[in-house]
């Protein structure tokens, strides 16, 4: 890295040589008057790792510049420098303007490439420290890591109006040195504009410089102070939309009936308090929709988005983002899949192994059964019981009846009944416990849980119109099951359709899972606490989001510290969990009232009766048998009357 700043030392880009101001050429140009104060503030603030770069409006020789390289270079000075000059003349002009972009873009290249970098603009025209400053800014010149120091010769009054009118010297870290007397005795005033004091936006001298004493502080603020710690109980305007849970409004009513509209939601939380560690209020700006909510960043009248946002590459063109604190896990939701009605309802409770081997044991108990009661008793006229009696008392016992008493009272017999009893009644109970248990609580069909699942499914998938983004992005994906999800997504316009078609044509909905955990849990919620609709186990993408801020905001380290701070104790997770419990609360409550007022019978005292849906086999085995039995009459009929026609 080093080898590379040294190569691009001196890379001087001239654009065009002026002719020498003959003002200027009277009087010492204002670098050499300057250049040991120049020396004692870079000195005092910036390490010998940092690289420089000189941007200068043409009428600074490179013999000064070099001077002053060179007495850096005595006190361990930077590791590169950059020379750059725009020169001053037809300034308005268009090609004038395309160079200093095309100068911008190189500073900004090797702002990239180093490890830290201070700028030195010199110039005496406040025309040009207000093109530089919006170059600046146009081009991403600087962040607040990068430091600017401004060598100029202004009365007072023009200087305090450049600095407070630009964002990048007002906002940025930006400091000003001042030459204000040009004899031998140089005197500078060193100046910093701080957009937030206890006295409001003002522009401070922080230090002087004389030939004679150095560098004096004149404030008990450092050179290039923290402009953003404090903001002094100032305004801050930010945009949002309401997007539960992260970002809402509520009405508010005070004791005396008046009622106010404030803010709540995990992003708003945050928010607040943020602002009441860096001590400013907030302003909600009026939007009319997502676009202006991030135009208005851009433009830099809102500070901040208080929303997440999605971090995407095409978005990061027009905005930064806070510290990214958020995976925006997206989830799809379904409606959960109803019990069809099922005949074999009776089936289940026992295995296919089961109930075969009930069976094998009903068919061969009867064998020994009826030759105990044969060769085990002398008794043969209690003896003549044949194969059908011992069927029908097998069944019967199985069944849960008492014994018939037809059966001998041998040791052997009543031995052999007494097991098949236990048998049955263990059996019988098993049996009886395992229904009772399969038909209060089911087992629900399988439904999709995972993306894979979903896809296979088939079934189309709903997105708000945010989603738009998202489907681009899966179908540019790699992976087949994105690229077909992408392409099954349909744009509905609020959460709330996307939720009442799935219901209603099974398709599923799509949406950041702790958005939709609330909407399911204020809206979709049955006063029993259950819901119609299941949150998929598997998040489909995470979405890292963050709050958009515009392109190098100077405030970004501080509120990424607050952000880090929050979100590492935890209170983000908590403001979360709250806003859905309240949520499903109101939901419930809500509904209970609704269902009290139409006094629904459905739940009868908490407990479920069960439905057709359970009792279906049973009454399908009654019809089942009455009809067989229909059957059975009939032929015995026509048997019978055949029988009575022949004779
Ligand atoms: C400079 O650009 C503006 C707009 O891009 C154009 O209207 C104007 O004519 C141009 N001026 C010159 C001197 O090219
Ligand atoms: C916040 O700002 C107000 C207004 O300047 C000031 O009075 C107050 O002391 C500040 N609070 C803190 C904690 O700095
Ligand atoms: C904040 O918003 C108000 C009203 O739109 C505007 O007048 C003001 O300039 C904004 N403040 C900043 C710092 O942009």
């Amino acid at each position: 890295m080093a080898a590379l700043l040294l190569l691009l030392s001196f890379a001087i880009l001239h654009l065009k040589v002026s002719a020498k101001n003959p003002v200027l050429a009277e009087n010492q140009e204002v670098l050499t008057h300057a250049s040991e104060a120049v020396n004692a503030v870079l000195d005092t603030v910036s390490d010998s790792s940092c690289s420089l770069v000189f941007l200068s409006d043409g009428s600074t020789s490179s013999s000064s510049i070099y001077s002053v390289y060179q007495k850096m270079q005595s006190l361990g000075g930077p590791m590169g420098v950059g020379v750059f000059q725009v020169t001053r003349e037809r300034l308005n002009d268009n090609d004038t303007e395309a160079q200093a972009v095309h100068i911008m873009k190189r500073v900004r290249e090797l702002r990239l490439l180093s490890w830290c970098v201070t700028v030195l603009a010199v110039s005496e025209e406040p025309q040009f420290l207000a093109s530089v400053a919006e170059w600046a800014l146009q081009n991403r010149l600087l962040v607040w890591a990068t430091r600017l120091l401004v060598l100029t010769r202004l009365p007072l009054e023009d200087l305090r109006h450049v600095m407070a009118s630009h964002w990048t010297f007002s906002m940025m870290n930006a400091m000003v040195l001042n030459v204000e007397e040009r004899t031998e005795f140089a005197s500078c005033g060193l100046y910093v504009h701080l957009p937030y004091s206890d006295q409001g936006p003002s522009t401070v001298r922080v230090a002087t410089w004389s030939r004679a004493r150095g560098l004096q502080l004149l404030s008990p603020l450092s050179l290039f102070p923290q402009k953003f710690l404090n903001f002094h109980g100032a305004t801050v305007n930010v945009t949002a939309l309401p997007f539960p849970p992260y970002w809402d409004t509520v009405e508010e009513s005070s004791p005396d009936g008046t009622t106010t509209k404030g803010f709540t939601g995990t992003d708003y939380l945050m928010l607040e308090a943020i602002a009441g560690a860096l001590n400013f209020s907030i302003r909600v700006l009026p939007t009319a929709n997502w676009d202006e909510v991030t135009d208005r960043v851009e433009d830099r009248t809102s500070f901040l988005a208080n929303v997440i946002y999605a971090v995407f590459p095409n978005r990061l063109l027009r905005y930064d983002y806070s510290y990214m604190f958020e995976y925006a896990f997206h989830a799809f939701t379904m409606a959960k899949p109803a019990l069809k009605p099922r005949w074999q309802s009776l089936y289940y409770p026992l295995t296919d192994g089961v109930w075969a081997a009930i069976l094998a044991v009903v068919i061969i108990m009867p064998l020994p059964l009826i030759l105990i009661v044969r060769f085990g008793t002398e008794d043969f006229t209690k003896g003549a019981i044949g194969p059908k009696l011992a069927v029908q008392e097998i069944i019967r016992t199985l069944l849960g009846q008492d014994l018939s008493g037809y059966f001998p009272s041998t040791h052997s017999c009543r031995l052999l009944l007494a097991l098949w009893l236990v048998f049955a009644f263990i059996v019988g109970t098993a049996y009886r416990g395992n229904l009772t248990a399969s038909l209060t609580a089911p087992k629900y069909p399988a439904r999709p849980e995972t993306l894979k699942e979903l896809v296979s499914a088939g079934a189309r998938v709903t997105m708000p119109p945010y989603g738009a983004h998202f489907r681009d992005f899966f179908k540019q994906s790699d992976s087949s099951d994105f690229k077909t999800l992408g392409e099954r997504v349909d744009i509905v316009p609020t959460a709330v359709d996307g939720l009442d078609q799935a219901v209603t044509r099974g398709q599923a909905h799509m949406e950041a899972r702790r958005y939709l955990e609330l909407v399911i849990a204020q809206k979709f919620t049955r006063a029993d606490g259950s819901t119609r609709l299941y949150v998929g186990r598997e998040s489909v993408f995470p979405g890292l989001s963050a709050w958009p801020v515009p392109h190098d905001a100077p405030y970004k380290p501080v509120l990424d510290r607050c952000i880090m701070a929050i979100v590492e104790g935890g209170l983000y997770e908590k403001w979360s969990a709250d806003m859905v419990s309240r949520a499903r609360q109101e939901s419930r409550q809500k509904e209970q009232l609704e269902t009290e007022a139409v006094e629904s019978e459905e739940t009868d005292g908490g407990t479920r009766a069960l439905t057709l849906t359970h009792m279906q086999g049973p009454l399908l085995l009654t019809l089942l048998g009455l009809a067989l039995a229909g059957v059975t009459f009939a032929l015995e009929i026509l048997v019978v009357w055949c029988l009575a026609s022949r004779t």
